[in-house]
């Protein structure tokens, strides 16, 4: 295949704590009779824009990752599963050192990032994701917000209410050039990097542009027990409105 510099980087390096007590992450749950990961990276391997997709699992459940890879997809080969970092962060960082390595690191190599609980993204997204970075050096996929925003900075009273016309939810894909992330992620300190759970806000610190790519309110990431019935329903055709 003709190299691309494009990257999909699925992020399953998560242990899935709001689950609560289940045996496995919830990145391995099934849905729709296969894991929730082999949807979402179903979405990316029909995509021939990605050179590559890089899985990222925690270390103790790599060799899990790679036989239901094997045992469910296809076209296997485009995918290598390495290991995910601490937080989610590191996680992406990881994979950029990996296609370093493996495959050579320029500008113009653009990573798609995404969550791999997040087995409804649509082509349509990874590809407007892919456009906009490569236009404008980073992404992210958003929904404007449904519910208005209520900020509380002490969880006990209303501290804002923004405006709701100017506010989104995030979702993703967030879609970067790999080596302007990781050269502004690098120049963070400690604990800058603690504190930062969005990896758009390590550019948006930095003063750089970070472009809207528009979401679907079916993009939902699975998170507590609860999202688990309403992705069966997604997956069934079932009118959910
Ligand atoms: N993730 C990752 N590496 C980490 C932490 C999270 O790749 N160190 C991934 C998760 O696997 C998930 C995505 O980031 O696909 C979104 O994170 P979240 O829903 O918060 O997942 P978990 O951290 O697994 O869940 P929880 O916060 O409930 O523990």
């Amino acid at each position: 295949m003709e190299k691309t510099n494009i990257f999909g980087v699925v992020l399953a390096g998560g242990i899935g704590s709001r689950m609560g007590n289940v045996e496995k992450p919830k990145q391995f749950m099934e849905i729709g009779g296969k894991p929730i990961i082999v949807h979402t990276v179903e979405k990316f391997v029909i995509n021939a824009q990605f050179e590559k997709i890089i899985v990222l699992s925690p270390r103790q459940w790599i060799r899990y990752t790679r036989d239901i890879m094997e045992k469910y997809i296809a076209m296997k080969d485009r995918i290598d599963v390495i290991e995910g970092g601490a937080t989610r962060n590191e996680t992406i960082m990881n994979a950029i050192r990996h296609i370093e390595e493996q495959y050579g690191l320029d500008e113009e190599t653009i990573i798609v990032t995404h969550d791999s609980v997040r087995p409804f993204v649509t082509h349509r997204i990874l590809e407007d994701n892919i456009r906009l970075a490569r236009a404008a050096g980073a992404c992210d996929t958003v929904i404007p917000a449904s519910d208005t925003i209520v900020e509380s900075a002490d969880h006990a009273r209303i501290t804002n209410i923004p405006e709701r016309s100017k506010m989104y939810q995030g979702q993703t894909p967030q879609s970067f050039r790999a080596k302007k992330l990781r050269d502004a992620y690098e120049s963070l300190t400690q604990e800058e990097k603690n504190i930062l759970t969005d990896a758009c806000k390590i550019l948006i610190l930095k003063g750089e542009d970070v472009r809207l790519a528009e979401g679907e309110v079916f993009n939902i990431k699975i998170t507590y027990p609860h999202d688990l019935r309403v992705a069966e329903s997604l997956l069934g055709g079932e009118k959910t409105c």
